[in-house]
């Protein structure tokens, strides 16, 4: 396991104010430095406290949103408007509400009826977008991320042989108990970002985020232990009901912890 920072606020609402804030400070760096910021979006119930945020009155002024690139780091296979769409949850509670350049939105598309063919379409923007990474890897500035009771995080499930790609950057997936085959990111381009956020909270996810900053464990068991930035940061911004079975066994040694 990688170093990772794990920063514990006392709510949901703590961790996702330390999240909106390090998009705030890598936004302004990169946009310093490289003249755009490129983030990729989760989706999941969550995140949609920090979108809110971000595009709330006081907050997107913060951030110059005509230099940022959004993009998302997994999606069900449904069309855009069903309730299902992780891109539709991120167009309502952020991108109508910022001043984004519609060119600079890449949802995952979903409409030619195949999903390798869509993850392929996908993965040919990644490459034309993102600057490339020191192995020459597509390389997002920040890759936002879920934790799933199981452990998933994007669509990487337990088992999974999306977890052992090294080649593709975008797959289709077939969750397993779910009948709507999914578009996921896969490890080499998640772990090639300049940094890694999971958000999660809740006491569901106990069991999850202790196996994932346990000494031992396999990605196949627990996928978001695949995620090792190669040259980047592994952030993890949960709330204090997240963090009660993290007493119950040995965690890995890498993990600095800040308490908000
Ligand atoms: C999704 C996400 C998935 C999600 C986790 C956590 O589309 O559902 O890709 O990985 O982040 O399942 O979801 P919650 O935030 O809803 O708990």
């Amino acid at each position: 396991m990688p170093d990772t920072e794990l920063v514990v606020a006392p709510t949901l609402e703590g961790a996702v104010r330390w999240v909106a804030d390090t998009i705030v400070d890598d936004a302004a760096s990169a946009i310093a430095e490289r003249g755009s910021f490129h983030l990729c979006l989760a989706g999941g119930s969550t995140p949609r406290d920090l979108y809110e945020l971000l595009s709330s009155p006081l907050w997107r002024a913060r951030v110059e949103w005509e230099r940022v690139h959004l993009y998302v780091g997994d999606e069900r296979y449904v069309g855009t408007v069903d309730p299902r769409s992780n891109y539709r949850m991120i167009r309502e509670t952020l991108v109508d509400r910022i001043l984004v350049p519609p060119r600079n939105v890449h949802p995952i598309p979903t409409g030619s009826r195949d999903p390798d063919v869509d993850a392929e379409r996908y993965e040919s923007v990644l490459r034309e977008k993102l600057p490339a990474g020191p192995d020459g890897v597509p390389r997002f500035d920040v890759v936002l991320l879920g934790l799933g009771n199981d452990g998933h995080t994007a669509s990487l499930f337990p088992g999974s042989s999306a977890l052992d790609e090294t080649t593709r950057l975008v797959m289709g997936v077939t969750p397993p108990m779910a009948p709507t085959p999914r578009i996921t990111l896969t490890p080499p381009v998640i772990n090639a970002a300049r940094r890694v956020i999971v958000l999660t909270a809740g006491a569901l996810k106990a069991g999850a985020l202790r196996h994932m900053l346990a000494e031992r464990g396999s990605p196949h068991e627990i996928p978001c232990r695949v995620l090792d930035p190669t040259d980047g940061r592994l952030c993890v911004s949960v709330d204090l009901a997240a963090c009660s079975e993290l007493d119950a066994e040995p965690l890995h040694d890498g993990i600095v912890t800040i308490r908000l």
